[in-house]
C-alpha cells in the first residue's frame, strides 16, 4: 500500500487555503492509503514563537485536523518534535545539502526579502527538514498546495542524492499530490496572491460568522464590468474562485451570468459567499472547540501517534545509519 504524508506548521489556525489545498486531501486519502499527518512544530521555530504560546499553537492545529475529519484510528497523527529521529535524519541530510542550492529556493529568497531581520539557518535548511519529514516514512505521495511544489522537488533531489552517494535504492522519491486534480492555490480577499497566515488575509475555520461576514464584505473588487462578457480582473476572479469552492453550481452560474450581462452587484455576491462559507465552517468550528477542550482524548491521540510514527521512523534511521557506515562496537 502506498504511503501518504503531509504536515502543516503550527504557526496559527487553519484557513480555507490550508483546508482546500491540504487537509481536505488528507481526509480523502486516509480511506485508501497508509497515512501520516503531522504538526510541523519544529518548522514553526523559524518564526521564534514565545514559549507560552508554543503548546497552544500545536493544540489548535491538532484539534483542527481532527475536526476536519482526519481520523486518528485510520491515519497516524503526530507532532514532529515527538519523533527525534526526524531531527537526526535532518542532520544527516544536511551534510549533502549545499548552501548554494538552498539559497536559490524561492521560499528562502522571499523570506530574506520579507524579514531581513531574521534570516536564520533554520530558514535556509527548511527544505532539508521537510525532506527528512517526508522520506523518514518513505512517503510516495505528499498532499500539499501549489506553494510547496519546489520544496517537494528538493525532497526528491535529496532522496535521489542519498541513494546515489551510497549506491542504494533506499529512499522513495515523493510526489506532490492533490486528490484528482492539479495542486491548487486558494486566493485571498485582498485582491492579489494566495490566502495565507502571514499575508493576514485568511478566512479561518475557527472564525465566528460575524467575522467572516466582515472579512468577505471588505474584499477588494472594482467598479464592475463596463461591457458584456468582459474578462475579470484578478480581485473579482478571486471572489469567483472562492464562490466556486464554497457555493453550489447554480449560485455560481447566477453570478457568472450577472457579471457577463453587467447587472452584477458585488454586495449580493459577497453576502451569498459569506453565508455559504458560514454554512461550511459552523459545524467545523463547533467540533474544533469540543476537541480542543478534551484533554484526555488529545493526549491519547498524541501518545498513539508518536508511538506509531516512531516505530516507522526508527526503522528508517537504523537502516540509514547502517548504509552510511555506522556500526556497533
Ligand atoms: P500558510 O501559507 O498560511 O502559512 P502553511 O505554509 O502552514 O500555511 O501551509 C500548510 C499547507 O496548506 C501547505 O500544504 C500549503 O501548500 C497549503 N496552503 C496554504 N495556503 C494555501 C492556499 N492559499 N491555497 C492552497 N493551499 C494552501
Ligand atoms: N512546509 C510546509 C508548509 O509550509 C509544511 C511542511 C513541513 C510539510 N514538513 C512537511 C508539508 C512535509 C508536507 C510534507 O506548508
Amino acid at each position: 500500500m502506498e504511503t501518504v504524508l503531509s504536515g502543516i506548521r503550527s504557526t496559527g489556525n487553519l484557513h480555507l487555503g490550508n483546508y482546500y489545498g491540504a487537509v481536505r486531501n488528507f481526509v480523502k486519502m486516509q480511506e485508501e492509503y497508509r497515512c501520516f499527518f503531522f504538526i510541523a512544530d519544529l518548522h514553526s521555530l523559524t518564526t521564534h514563537p514565545k514559549p507560552e504560546n508554543l503548546h497552544d499553537n500545536i493544540r489548535k492545529v491538532l484539534s483542527e485536523y481532527i475536526a476536519c475529519g482526519i481520523d486518528p484510528d485510520r491515519a497516524t497523527i503526530y507532532i514532529q518534535s515527538d519523533v527525534p529521529e526526524i531531527s537526526e535524519l535532518y542532520l544527516l541530510l544536511n551534510m549533502n545539502a549545499y548552501v548554494g542550492e538552498l539559497e536559490r529556493t524561492t521560499t528562502f529568497k522571499e523570506k530574506v526579502r520579507k524579514q531581513p531581520e531574521n534570516v536564520n539557518a533554520g530558514l535556509l535548511t527548511y527544505p532539508v527538514l521537510m525532506s527528512a519529514d517526508i522520506i523518514i516514512h518513505n512517503a510516495d505521495k505528499v498532499p500539499v498546495g501549489k506553494d510547496q511544489e519546489q520544496n517537494l522537488e528538493m525532497a526528491r533531489k535529496f532522496a535521489r542524492r542519498f541513494n546515489h552517494i551510497y549506491h542504494v535504492d533506499y529512499f522513495t522519491l515523493p510526489e506532490p499530490f492533490n486528490f484528482g486534480s492539479e495542486l491548487i492555490k486558494v486566493p485571498g480577499l485582498d485582491g492579489t496572491g494566495k490566502m495565507g497566515k502571514s499575508e493576514g488575509n485568511g478566512l479561518y475555520l475557527i472564525d465566528e460568522p460575524k467575522e467572516i461576514r466582515k472579512k468577505v464584505m471588505k474584499a477588494v473588487t472594482d467598479a464592475g464590468p463596463d461591457k458584456p462578457n468582459a474578462p475579470k480582473p484578478e480581485p473579482v476572479e478571486n471572489l469567483f474562485y472562492l464562490l466556486r469552492l464554497m457555493s453550489d453550481v447554480s449560485t455560481v452560474a447566477h453570478f457568472e451570468e450577472a457579471y457577463n450581462n453587467c447587472t452584477i452587484r458585488y454586495g449580493d455576491l459577497k453576502k451569498q459567499l459569506a453565508e455559504d462559507i458560514i454554512l461550511f465552517t459552523t459545524p467545523v468550528r463547533e467540533r474544533i472547540l469540543e476537541i480542543y477542550n478534551d484533554d484526555e482524548y488529545l493526549s491519547r491521540v498524541v501518545r498513539n501517534g508518536a508511538e506509531k510514527a516512531r516505530e516507522s521512523a526508527s526503522k528508517t534511521l537504523r537502516d540509514v545509519r547502517e548504509i552510511i557506515g555506522y556500526k556497533g562496537f
